[in-house]
Formats: structure tokens, C-alpha cells, sequence
């Protein structure tokens, strides 16, 4: 048995369902991602798997203990990083870690130990005691994770850690993550960068409206689109009104557009790259680059849902 098991949760918020019968295992040791655009569901099913919110059904076994009938037992063993910063703005970093110390029900001795461990895991031991609202985003990104580990949970759940914030923290947190399995943490990360999920996760499910699309890892997951290749455009102009005459092409499977790049997905991109080449020029469509490359998790995505993983 896994030591994460999601067994069929369900979550219905007035009449809508936002997930929808999820079932997945994660395997102590792993980095698992869960990688799915907004509006997925993704913060709900981590919501459930934290005892925050109570299934409509279904249930998730933490190292064997159930959310519904053993919160305790379950919140021991994780630790939890929101998608939403959860510090006291007036306070220093060092204080915020100490209410949560106190939270997690450490004593003094401890707290302040761990503390400085986390402090220093988070890159920002120089910066301890300066208050949270002089903080930058990534800054108060690395100090919320910090607080997540204080107890030493065996699990980490990590809901879109890196949304919003520089390069620079952003390499720091996908670092942390890499370091801190690697000392032994399971962890479930949810995100909608593909790039993120594909250089952290052994095993990754992709969701959707609230269900599992496909589960995997990433070689399982470019098997399901089979020959297709896609076919990768920057570009410039009325990208939308472009895309979809393309779509109509003969032997093109699937197209999206988003921040100025097309994504086409196509079983023959040899045949249909004239083809798709002459309507952008038509729609008067500037070109920066063309590139055919084999699915990633954006093509995955692509395949199985018609649509774009991007915001
Ligand atoms: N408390 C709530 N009350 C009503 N509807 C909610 C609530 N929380 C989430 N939802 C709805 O459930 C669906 C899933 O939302 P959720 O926040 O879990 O998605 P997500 O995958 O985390 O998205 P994002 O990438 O934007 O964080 C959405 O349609 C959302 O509007
Ligand atoms: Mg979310």
C-alpha cells in the first residue's frame, strides 16, 4: 500500500462538482505531481488529503490512517504548504515559525532548533528576523514552505509553490523539493507548469474538471498520444481567429494557443506544415520560430483534453 491512498474522493460544492472520484497512490520515497490547469481541482483534493475539508465521499489513507475517521493521527505525518500564503505580515520570519511551532505543539527548546533548520533550508537564516511584509513573494513563498516542515512530517504536500515568483526563488523552492526527497520526504506536488512536474515528479497524474485524466510517469503518459508529433509556433497577431481555421485541417488532432505560441498536434506534421504555414500567413500571422518535437506533458494534455495546460 502506498503511503499516500486516494480512494475515490469526491467533493461537490453547491451542486458543482469540483472533484470528481479521484483515486491515486503515492509510494513513500516518491515525488508524485498532480499537473492540471486552474479550476482543476487540485487545492480541493489537497484540501481533503489535509483534513481541511471533508469529502463528499471517498477518503485518503496517510502511512494507513484515514482522513475521516483519524485527522490526528493524519496531520502528525504531514506537512502541509498552501497554495495561499499563510504568515503574519508584522511579525519577523523567525516569530511566524514560532506560532507554528507552537501550533504543531513543540516545545520552546525545539522550536527554536527547528527553526533555524528550517531557516537555513529556506536560504534565509540572514534574513530571520526582519518582518514578513518587507518580505518579496518568493521570499514569503520559501518561508511558508519553511513552516510546513517544522514538525518533520514524513509527507509534503505542496499546492502550486512557485505561482507568481522570481526565477531566482523559484530555482531555490524546485531545489528544496529535489533535496528534501532525496533526504527521504514523499511528496505530492500540484502545479501547471509541465517544465515543473517533469524535471521534480518519478510519477505524475494529469487532472482535469475535477478528474484523473491519465497517470504516470512521463514516458508512461507520452505513450498514450502515440505518433503524433507536435508542431510548436511563435507568433504574433490574431493568433485566436488563426487557430481555428487550422484546427480544420485534414490530419491535425488538436490545436491551442496561448501567450504567443501555438501547440498543434498532428500525426503527420511533414504533410500539414505548408498547410498550416499558408493559413498563419494569410491571417497576416508573424512567425518567430517553427519547431516539430515529440509530446510532452503539454501535448499529453493536448491529446487528452483538446486544450491548453497554460493560463
Ligand atoms: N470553497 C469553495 N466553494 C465553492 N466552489 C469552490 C470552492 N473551492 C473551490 N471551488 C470550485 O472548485 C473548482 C476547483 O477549484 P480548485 O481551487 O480546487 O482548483 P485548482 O486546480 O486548485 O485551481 P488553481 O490552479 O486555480 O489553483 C473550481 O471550479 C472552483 O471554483
Ligand atoms: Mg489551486
Amino acid at each position: 500500500m502506498g503511503i499516500i491512498e486516494v480512494r475515490e474522493l469526491k467533493k461537490v460544492f453547491n451542486g458543482n462538482t469540483a472533484v470528481d472520484g479521484v483515486s491515486f497512490s503515492v509510494e513513500a520515497g516518491e515525488v508524485f505531481g498532480l499537473l492540471g490547469p486552474n479550476g482543476a481541482g487540485k487545492s480541493t483534493l489537497i484540501s481533503m488529503i489535509s483534513c481541511l475539508l471533508d469529502p463528499t465521499s471517498g477518503d485518503a489513507l496517510i502511512d494507513g490512517h484515514s482522513v475521516i475517521k483519524e485527522p490526528m493521527e493524519v496531520k502528525k505525518i504531514l506537512g502541509v504548504i498552501p497554495q495561499e500564503i499563510a504568515l503574519y505580515p508584522t511579525l519577523t520570519a523567525r516569530e511566524n515559525l514560532h506560532f507554528w511551532s507552537k501550533m504543531y505543539g513543540l516545545s520552546s527548546q525545539d522550536a527554536k532548533k527547528r527553526a533555524d533548520d528550517v531557516l537555513k533550508i529556506a536560504g534565509l537564516s540572514d534574513r530571520a528576523d526582519e518582518k514578513i511584509e518587507t518580505y518579496s513573494g518568493g521570499m514569503k513563498r520559501r518561508i511558508n514552505i519553511a513552516a510546513g516542515l517544522l514538525h518533520k512530517p514524513k509527507v509534503l504536500l505542496m499546492d502550486e509553490p512557485t505561482v507568481g515568483i522570481d526565477p531566482q526563488s523559484r530555482n531555490h523552492i524546485l531545489e528544496t523539493v529535489k533535496s528534501l526527497n532525496k533526504s527521504g520526504l514523499t511528496v505530492l506536488y500540484t502545479s501547471h507548469y509541465m517544465e515543473e512536474v517533469e524535471f521534480l515528479c518519478d510519477r505524475i497524474a494529469i487532472v482535469d474538471q475535477g478528474k484523473v485524466m491519465a497517470s504516470g510517469t512521463q514516458e508512461e503518459l507520452k505513450k498514450i498520444v502515440g505518433q503524433k508529433d507536435i508542431v510548436r509556433i511563435k507568433a504574433s497577431g490574431m493568433l485566436d481567429k488563426a487557430i481555428d481555421d487550422v484546427k480544420r485541417v485534414d490530419g491535425i488532432d488538436g490545436a491551442t494557443v496561448k501567450d504567443g505560441e501555438i501547440d498543434i498536434l498532428t500525426k503527420d506534421s511533414r504533410k500539414v506544415l505548408a498547410v498550416i504555414i499558408s493559413i498563419l500567413n494569410q491571417e497576416n500571422v508573424k512567425m518567430a520560430s517553427v519547431e516539430v518535437q515529440e509530446p510532452d506533458l503539454e501535448g499529453v494534455f493536448l491529446h487528452l483534453t483538446g486544450k491548453s495546460l497554460r493560463d
